[in-house]
């Protein structure tokens, strides 16, 4: 949920957006809140207050489309209450599924697609009043990058976009499709947005980009990662970057080097293998091997004393057999990721691997992804259990849902720590007292998930 921006002078239309997906897509939720805010928007805290609502949505998997349907069709009685309320859906599936999002549910308003929300206000203003059907999913529309830094849902840390789209093609992947090509924006424009954010109070960024280690392709001079980071990291302010997602076969000695070295850059790698059999990998399109990323990771670990590894792991692709299947859990057991994403091979209409048959029974798939899930579990518990007793600096972000009265934040290599707020702190007023403060914790308990802490 987005609340209501401060400093808003009221339109008579609010808009509730929500989001699903990915982090660019928060971001991109963001930014259509800055261009929306500049035009006199406002927003709402309720989807039932609102007269304009919008689903900003995410395609990479059959799952995240059936979602958003089945949400377009509940609001499909809030319309008919209120015939004058706008509902449009934005980002990868208004690209994806364009014209047809009308054909199926007639009462959506607006389609909008990737490089097309710095239009918003004026799409908005098209059918507001007309109630008809507007379709923005032009392919060469440019992405305006300029947010206004104070729309964000916490004063301590953001996201940075470095780069937009992804020339990789990986064979089961919709992302190019939806997204478009690669593209990195300069690092006079990246240096100036994190001056503004660490001006308004930021402590922590993460540079966003769907593979960001190949970050300044197509700029002028040798700008890399690497290069990014070092111009990035003395701006005063910023305590903590992290940069997601690396892909394996851009990953370099330079940039390990620069985490290495860097105090800000957190000891944090998201850099998913996606399977651990070499047969699979090429059919993937990944261009990596399974012997590659283990020694990426010995690279990293080297290098940089303490990283830890997140990954995303596919599994039930077409043709994956059993010793397939083994492999990747060999590589996972091997390489003992903190954390990994693993999902069931779900086919996208246009990428290449849908030429190839989806041959993976859905049991199969079931049982492959359960077995991963509890090998990332076990070792994720035996991971956590290490670092009882270990003193870890956190960046405290707040009051913990789960665990009311406690708070919680991260390390700087992404573990949630839950903690208690020391006695002397007023309780009421804790959260705010330490939400974006680094503190020291010792860790003295933990699940797979979670390090509970106490503050020395
Ligand atoms: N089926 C299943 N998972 C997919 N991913 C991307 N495309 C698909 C697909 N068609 C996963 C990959 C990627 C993550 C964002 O989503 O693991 O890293
Ligand atoms: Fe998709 Fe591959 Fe690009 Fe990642 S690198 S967005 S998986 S095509």
């Amino acid at each position: 949920m987005i609340s209501k921006p401060k400093n808003l002078k009221d339109s008579s239309l609010k808009v509730y957006i929500k989001t699903f997906g990915c982090q660019m897509n928060k971001l991109d939720t963001e930014l259509s809140i800055g261009s929306l805010t500049k035009k006199g928007y406002s927003f709402a805290e309720d989807e039932n207050d609102a007269d304009v609502i919008l689903l900003n949505t995410c395609s990479v998997r059959d799952k995240a489309e059936h979602k958003v349907y089945s949400q377009l069709g509940s609001l499909r009685s809030q319309k008919e209450k209120n015939p004058e309320l706008i509902l449009g859906v934005l980002g990868c599936m208004a690209q994806n599924e364009g014209d047809k999002i009308f054909k199926r549910m007639p009462h959506v308003n607006l389609v909008c697609g990737t490089r097309m929300f710095s239009r918003l206000p004026e799409l908005l203003d098209e059918i507001s009043g007309s109630n008809k059907h507007v379709l923005a999913i032009d392919e060469d529309g440019e992405v305006n990058f300029d947010r206004m830094v104070t729309q964000r849902q916490n004063r301590y840390n953001a996201f940075v976009s470095i780069m937009r789209g992804c020339d990789n093609y990986c064979s089961y992947c919709i992302v190019p499709y939806v997204r478009g090509r690669e593209f990195s924006r300069t690092v006079t424009d990246i240096v100036d947005e994190v001056k503004k954010l660490a001006d308004d109070g930021c402590k922590e960024i993460t540079l966003l980009g769907q593979n960001v280690n190949s970050y300044g392709k197509g700029l002028d001079g040798k700008v890399t990662l690497a290069t990014l980071l070092r111009e990035l990291d003395p701006i005063d302010g910023i305590e903590r970057i992290h940069f997601i997602t690396s892909h394996p076969k851009d990953m370099t000695r330079e940039i390990l080097e620069a985490v290495g070295e860097l105090p800000g850059v957190c000891e944090y790698l998201h850099m998913p293998a996606q399977s651990g059999s070499d047969r699979i990998l090429e059919k993937m399109k990944r261009q990596y091997t399974s012997a590659h990323y283990r020694e990426l990771v010995e690279m990293a670990r080297s290098i940089v004393p303490g990283i830890k590894i997140a990954s995303d792991f596919i599994v039930g692709f077409p043709g994956e057999t059993e010793e397939d299947f083994q492999d990747t859990v060999d590589l996972l057991r091997d390489v003992r990721c903190q954390s990994s994403f693993i999902f069931k091979y779900s086919p996208r209409t246009g990428t290449a691997a849908m030429e190839l048959v989806d041959d993976v029974i859905e049991e199969t798939k079931k049982n492959r992804n359960h077995i991963l899930l509890e090998l990332q579990k076990k070792i994720s518990t035996e991971e956590n259990m290490k670092m009882h007793g270990k003193s870890v600096e956190i960046l405290v972000e707040g009051e913990s849902k789960s665990d009311a009265g406690r708070l919680v934040g991260r390390t700087r290599q992404n573990h949630i720590v839950v903690f208690s707020p020391p006695l002397e702190v007023n309780q009421a007023g804790v959260s705010s007292a330490l939400s974006g403060t680094l503190i020291n914790v010792e860790i003295a308990d933990s699940t797979d998930l979670t390090l509970f802490g106490v503050i020395k």
